[in-house]
């Protein structure tokens, strides 16, 4: 079955390219993004992998574990991530599941059998630190992710768990926010003490609030 915003992330015990996870223990109190791309030794998953190494500082500094997922097995991806290292100017620095037996990507709805029978599709899954689905995205294959997407979803997800605040079309950081509708006018100056403007009734604005 689909799993959907507010679904608990299914949990699981994998063979990675780091060893055994024990995905909920191994996420602890972080948030997690689970990734999974088609298949080892292919072009755009080469860049893509190599991508998120090199932004590894952005993900650490938002205090999220990143893993990927893909249907080969641990001495395939070690000798993948050698051309990985070579080819995108990096050095691995997360896990890679071996999920040969497609565990993971049976359990996330990761193979969309009228695309292709066995890869799996490129799908991310952004986790909260109470282990609920806050948010997907799914590629096929032939699109690679913009990770730079990927960070700034995770700093709305992370702003809407912090503060009673949504972000709005386009929202990039140091850009205003919304206030959410439960939020009564009665509590905006207290709760929004940077001010805020009222275009409407429904759509007040406030500078961001962590910054
Ligand atoms: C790729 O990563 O380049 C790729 C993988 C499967 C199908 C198409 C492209």
């Amino acid at each position: 079955m689909a799993i959907r915003i507010g679904d608990i992330a299914p949990d699981f015990t994998v063979e990675t390219t780091e060893g055994t996870i024990h995905f909920h223990e191994w996420l602890g109190s972080q948030w997690g993004i689970l990734f999974s791309h088609p298949k080892d030794f292919t072009p755009v998953c080469t860049t893509e992998l190599g991508t998120v190494a090199n932004m590894q500082p952005e993900f650490a500094k938002r205090n999220t574990r990143v893993l990927a997922v893909s249907v080969d097995t641990v001495a395939d991806h070690h000798e993948w991530i050698k051309d990985i290292n070579e080819t995108q100017n990096t050095t691995m620095n997360y896990p890679v599941i071996a999920d040969s037996e497609r565990v993971v990507a049976n359990l996330y709805d990761m193979i969309h059998p009228n695309a292709d029978d066995t890869l799996t599709v490129r799908s991310v899954f952004f986790i909260g630190p109470d282990k609920k689905v806050k948010a997907t995205l799914t590629y096929p294959a032939s699109t690679g992710r913009n990770f730079d997407e990927v960070l700034r979803v995770l700093d709305s997800l992370q702003l809407t768990g912090n503060y009673q605040v949504a972000t709005p079309a386009n929202w990039k950081q140091g850009d205003d926010c919304i206030i959410v509708p439960s939020v009564t006018n009665e509590e905006i100056a207290e709760k929004f003490p940077k001010g805020h403007t009222m275009v409407k009734p429904y759509l007040r604005t406030t500078p961001q609030p962590d910054i």
